[in-house]
């Protein structure tokens, strides 16, 4: 363990560098590193480089901008630890869109701080949280002269583009990210902004499904009754696809769930959560889903599908008398052990082809995918972030099941054989993904602490 004086000197050196660092994590946050959007790869690339540099500055090795099929990989690792365990340290530094713009408050990409929040784009997801490490990592350095284990960093900058180019290059690179442990920061605490470590992730598949009839819309008067509609035929479609309490109606879609156990749903019952406050928080009438499981079942350990968007025809003001020529819907499915990405796009796409009226013609593209994952509760790296949780946030932390998906996690256990510590410090409600995104400066600041007394707890109980 470290000396008595070790965090003294970390604890000062922190409190003297705050508005440095708030200053830093705004400048990462100015750019616009949307990596859905082709018009910002120069945007992803530069904050790519931003991270080099500072990866450099602090005294990382072999750093490199890694090309992969999208845009690029950041590596850079510290390996003077001999003889001490290595961690990986993964987070992603691309961001989501961030329309309807006109509901920010202030602009996305010129972050400002409001009482305890940092509000920008990415401030929680995920940049927020790869911040924290690499200060973390610096004032360990700054103030011990080396850190307690090997860290090997990966920033990745295609998370919210379902990871094209990941795999290939998790397989291409192997060798470079030996390790023992990844730890992934790019989940939150529990309602209440109750501390919590994420055991599960559902996986994802991503689907367009086009619609096409007649080469250019039609009178509708002139023509209706007689020509089959791409958008009646569309609705028709989706409407096939789940039933009105959430049952996803594919032959074959809940063949490979793995069922919970009794176990599994007594955990998930002992949660301190409220329905009746999330209800309220996200503003809806009422909760829905599978009638036999609970809402925290639903959201963390079952699979859905989701219209996502969907688009063709007339939409401006009054009306146009027309049978649109296509129409379009997004539509994705979270997943859940052993569900299988490619599988299910499979059977989506041939319930499509099976329930699609006459007369028109249906295509389905697969847009992304990620694999589902678990990870253990009682490995030693997943202890050690307990302890680290409840030195630093002054309670022991809670395991919850996230509905979100972060396709590395699946990769890093299947691929390079890993075991992922999930270990991530927003707010549930951040708004991540939606407009007024914001991290809690608490968070984030204590969240720096525990990522350093981490290191030192997994130093010691992985070595
Ligand atoms: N950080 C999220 C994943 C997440 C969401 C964790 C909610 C915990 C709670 C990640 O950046 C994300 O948004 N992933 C995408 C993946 C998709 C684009 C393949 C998601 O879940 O939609
Ligand atoms: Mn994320
Ligand atoms: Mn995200």
């Amino acid at each position: 363990m470290t000396s008595t004086q070790a965090p003294t000197d970390l604890e000062s050196y922190l409190e003297g560098t705050r508005d440095a660092r708030l200053g830093s994590y705004a400048d990462f946050l100015r750019f616009p590193s949307v990596s859905a959007l082709p018009e910002h790869s120069d945007d992803c690339r530069r904050a790519a480089e931003w991270l080099a540099d500072q990866l450099r500055a602090i005294g990382a090795e072999h750093v490199e901008v890694s090309e992969t099929s999208a845009h690029p990989i950041v590596y850079g690792d510290w390996l003077g630890a001999d003889g001490a365990p290595t961690a990986i340290v993964y987070g992603h530094y691309d961001v989501q869109p961030v329309d309807p713009l006109e509901l920010w408050d202030s602009p996305p990409f010129e972050p400002v701080i409001k009482g305890e929040r940092m509000l920008a784009r990415g401030s929680a997801d995920d940049k927020g949280h790869i911040h924290m490490h690499l200060r973390a990592a610096e004032a360990l350095l700054a103030t011990r002269g080396s850190l307690p284990l090997n860290l090997k960093f990966v920033f990745e900058g295609d998370e919210e583009a379902s990871s094209p180019g990941l795999d290939a290059w998790l397989e291409a690179h192997a060798r470079q990210l030996e390790a023992d442990v990844a730890i992934i920061s790019d989940t939150g605490f529990f309602e209440g902004n109750l501390p919590a470590i994420t055991v599960a992730l559902r996986g994802i598949v991503y689907a367009q499904i086009d619609v096409f009839g007649p080469p250019v819309d039609l009178h509708s008067g002139g023509y209706g009754g007689t020509v089959q509609n791409p958008a009646n035929a569309l609705a028709w479609i989706l409407a096939g696809l789940k039933s009105p309490d959430g049952v996803v109606q594919i032959p074959g879609f809940y063949d490979d769930v793995v069922a919970l156990t009794e176990r599994d749903r007594a955990a998930l019952a002992d949660l301190p959560f409220d329905e009746e406050a999330y209800r309220e928080a996200m503003g809806v009438l009422a909760l829905v889903g599978e009638p036999d499981f609970s809402v925290l079942e639903r959201r963390g350990a079952r699979p859905t599908l989701d219209v996502n968007g969907l688009w063709g025809g007339f939409h401006g003001d009054g009306s146009k008398t027309i049978i649109p020529a296509h129409a379009h819907a997004k539509v994705s499915c979270r997943l859940v052990v052993d569900q299988d990405p490619g599988a299910i796009f499979d059977l989506l796409s041939a319930h499509v082809a099976r329930i699609a009226p006459p007369g028109v013609r249906v295509e389905v593209q697969r847009l992304g995918d990620g694999r589902p994952s678990l990870t253990p509760i009682d490995h030693p790296a997943t202890q050690a972030a307990a302890r680290a949780l409840e030195a630093t946030f002054g309670r022991s932390p809670l395991y919850i099941r996230e509905g979100g998906s972060i396709p590395i996690c699946a990769s890093f256990e299947e691929t390079l054989g890993l075991p992922v510590v999930l270990l991530g410090f927003s707010q549930p409600d951040c708004h991540a993904h939606a407009p007024n995104e914001w991290m809690d400066l608490r968070n984030y600041e204590t969240g720096i602490r525990t990522i350093a007394r981490y290191w030192d707890e997994l130093a010691t109980s992985l070595g």
